[in-house]
């Protein structure tokens, strides 16, 4: 019988990404995370993903610009957006609208691989426009269009604030994006495989791994550390409240994880922008708070900070609302849920594990009157 939650089971073979949690190591096609990290941009990365190796010169050029084509919202979508504003959360308006976005794709329902790459790029494109325009739509601003000009990172920046960001914000977004794309065999990933493996369409799967993505257990987890960074306020307060939080056997945001058994190498990168921007800002609390609160933690229960940590406050320098920290987080990993999607139809068997049954045998049925 495997552990609880399928832990150590291998549910998929992948040649997407891996994960070596003893080393905190994190592959890429191959691809070292800190090599990409540094080094490619999220329009690689998703070419990468996809293709399983990185893009030519020309072939960047080409993903750049299906990219740029496909990131402005079809006419539907602005006629659902006032009535999604006022009543969806940021996750239910992304599931909603990923669901309904089915409906009006241009391959419909084929689900060839020409066909799943094509609506892989599509999603991968509009996830973040959706994103800024519920923002700009709840709050009573201007919808912004997508910039054809700018990068995905800088484009979905300038689309949220209404402003360009600056070379270094839309550097380090990017790097976010790259860090979130893909991570084996997560609970939205897994559950977009699932889907696919019943043959399901393309959007079905993602719809489904958004709101796998939305538990604050998984994606959710982000949201959860920037209200935890501004309830502490102070880097001199951390150290009693989540002693606090242990005593009363609370889990602390952001910790923790199946497959790492030392620090994710994601959270490297996340850690060292925190602090870049808390400088650049002038206000390093949230950083220091952060700080403050890791190193309590392993003093307190031995666990090192996961990819939501980190990126909380970065979220937060960025200007980006608490509530989008989790839909920011699908829009990266979109790539990582269609590359997947693509790689189980390509070689599909259907998803169909046992379970183990542990209720009561052999009961006899009696009528309802005599049921007590
Ligand atoms: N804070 C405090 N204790 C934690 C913890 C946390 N964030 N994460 C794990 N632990 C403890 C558990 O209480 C458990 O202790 P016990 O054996 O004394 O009961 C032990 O570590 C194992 O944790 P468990 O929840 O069984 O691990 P898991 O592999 O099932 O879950 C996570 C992994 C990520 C879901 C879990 O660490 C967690 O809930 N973290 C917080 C949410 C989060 O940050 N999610 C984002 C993941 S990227």
């Amino acid at each position: 019988m495997p552990g609880k939650g399928l832990e150590d089971v291998v549910a998929a073979q992948t040649s997407i990404s891996d994960i070596d949690g003893k080393m905190g190591r994190l592959f890429y096609v191959g691809y070292d995370i800190h090599d990409l990290a540094t080094n490619v941009s999220f329009e690689e990365t998703i070419f990468l993903l996809h293709n399983l190796r990185l893009p030519t010169k020309t072939e960047l050029d080409q993903i750049n610009e299906q990219l740029t084509v496909e990131r402005m919202p079809s006419p539907w979508i602005r006629e659902m957006l006032p009535t999604l504003a006022k009543e969806a959360s940021p996750m239910s308006m992304l599931r909603t609208t990923v669901s309904a976005m089915s409906a009006y794709d241009s391959d419909g329902w084929s689900s060839d691989d020409a066909a799943n790459y094509r609506k892989s790029i599509r999603l991968c494109a509009r996830i973040p426009s959706l994103v800024a325009w519920y923002d700009a739509q709840r709050n009573g601003r201007d919808l912004v269009d997508p910039n054809p000009k700018l990068s995905h990172a800088a484009n979905f920046l300038a689309m949220l604030t209404g402003s360009e960001p600056s070379a270094d914000d839309a550097r380090i977004f990017d790097m976010c994006l790259t860090l979130h794309a893909d991570h084996t065999m997560n609970a939205s990933t897994f559950t977009a495989r699932v889907v696919a493996s019943t043959l399901a369409d393309m959007h079905s799967a993602v719809t489904a791994a958004i709101a796998a993505l939305k538990g604050p257990l998984h994606g959710g987890a982000n949201e959860r550390v920037m209200k935890m960074l501004l309830e502490i306020r102070e880097p001199v307060r951390a150290e009693e409240f989540i002693k606090g939080k242990l005593a009363e056997r609370e889990k602390i945001m952001g910790f923790g994880h199946r497959v790492y058994k030392t620090e994710d190498p994601r959270a490297t990168h996340l850690r060292r922008m925190s602090q870049q921007l808390g400088e650049q800002r002038g206000d390093p609390t949230w950083f220091e708070i952060s700080h403050e609160i890791e190193r309590v933690v392993m003093e307190e229960k031995g666990l090192y900070p996961n990819v939501d940590f980190y990126a909380a406050s970065v979220y937060y320098y960025l200007g980006i609302p608490i509530d989008l920290f989790t839909p920011v987080f699908s829009a990266s990993r979109a790539s990582g849920w269609t590359a997947h999607v693509r790689e189980q139809h390509n070689d599909n068997r259907i998803i169909r594990p046992e379970s183990e049954y542990i209720g009561p045998r052999g009961r006899i049925w009696q009528p309802i009157e005599e049921r007590g």
